[in-house]
């Protein structure tokens, strides 16, 4: 298999804000997954995408509903690692840099299980056969094992309306789903542009109002351990604020295209903004190596009639992504 096809190793180290789990249980793949298909699919054009938007996208999978992903025994092992990296989760209170109520990016660097789950690649090849494209486990360390959990203040919503910055991840219940009153998982049965319209905003930070009953969709989950998938970039969603105090963790991992040559639409400039620990040198690794693997492949398709100018765009091309984050990082303060 050509490198290209992999997921990025995780960087050595870690950043020293994230304290490592001392003792936790071991990820051995045959024990805590139970992968099982999904039974259901939506697609794209049916929430109204045109044939100019599909032709942007990695696939035209939207979302699938819950299906298994953990085993009766994963499912506990996952619930006391969460709680343990609950006490080491993401500062939020305050930055105002961050629409979630409370959550921990980046649990992978916290958690030797956790990060051996989302890099699992029984996992990856489950998702990408319901996303129909081949994905692996995300190279940014932040999105490619997410926790989050509900915040202390129940007026809080979990997540507020928005889309992701990364195109494909998971949605996995850790908590045990019938003890929950209010936290449910919500998407907008429509496009990202027509929900930000309706709810009279741009981009990807969300906003905590509600959109017509008749086109919001909650997505059940039978057990903890079941998780959906959906193409985040795209799905305008929400995590509904409990209605009584409980424990509600999901897990999201995330995932890219592969090979790291193909598009994928990892939003870094928008990821760029955000304040955890390690986020732009994570960025850059990601960007960086798309970058290395577009020349590559670019390097083996030049021929010796090609133009000048046609060079010199395909050159722009491949060189595009990275000198835009590039500029974008410039642009910083620090
Ligand atoms: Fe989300």
């Amino acid at each position: 298999m050509e490198t290209s096809e992999l997921p990025l190793p995780f960087p050595a180290g870690r950043p020293a804000a994230y304290q490592v789990l001392q003792e936790e249980p071991s990820f051995d793949p045959g024990r805590p997954l139970a992968l099982e298909m999904r039974t259901k699919t939506t697609d794209l054009a049916a929430l109204g995408y045109q044939q100019a938007d599909l032709a942007e996208c990695a696939s035209d999978f939207a979302v699938s509903n819950a299906f298994r992903i953990l085993s009766e025994e994963g499912v506990a092992a996952m619930r006391q690692v969460c709680e343990l990296i609950y006490q080491n989760r993401n500062a939020s209170e305050g930055t105002g840099a961050n629409r979630l109520g409370s959550y921990a990016r980046g649990a992978g660097y916290r958690s030797r299980f956790i990060r051996d789950f989302c890099d699992s690649r029984e996992l990856a090849e489950h998702i990408s056969a319901i996303a129909g494209v081949s994905l692996g486990r995300h190279s940014v360390p932040a999105v490619a094992c997410g926790i989050n959990y509900a915040p202390e203040d129940l007026n809080r919503a979990i997540d507020t309306w928005h889309v992701d910055s990364v195109a494909f991840d998971i949605v996995m219940m850790v908590s045990d789903p019938s003890t929950l009153k209010g936290g449910e998982f919500q998407y907008f049965h429509g496009t990202k542009e027509e929900g930000q319209a309706l709810l009279g905003i741009s981009g990807e930070e969300g906003v905590d109002a509600a959109l017509p009953e008749d086109r919001v969709i909650t997505v059940p989950f039978p057990e903890a351990g079941f998780g959906f998938m959906q193409q985040g970039t795209h799905i305008f969603h929400r995590a509904c604020r409990l209605l009584e105090r409980a424990e509600r963790i999901t897990m999201i991992p995330s995932f890219e295209v592969l090979p790291a040559s193909a598009p994928d639409a990892t939003n870094s400039l928008n990821m760029a903004d955000w304040e955890d620990p390690g986020i732009c040198p994570e960025l850059a690794r990601f960007e960086i190596r798309r970058t290395a693997a577009r020349l590559e492949q670019l390097l083996h398709s030049i021929d010796l009639d090609d133009s000048p100018g046609g060079l010199s765009e395909r050159i722009d091309g491949a060189l595009a992504r990275l000198v835009s984050f590039s500029d974008k990082l410039g642009g910083k303060s620090q």
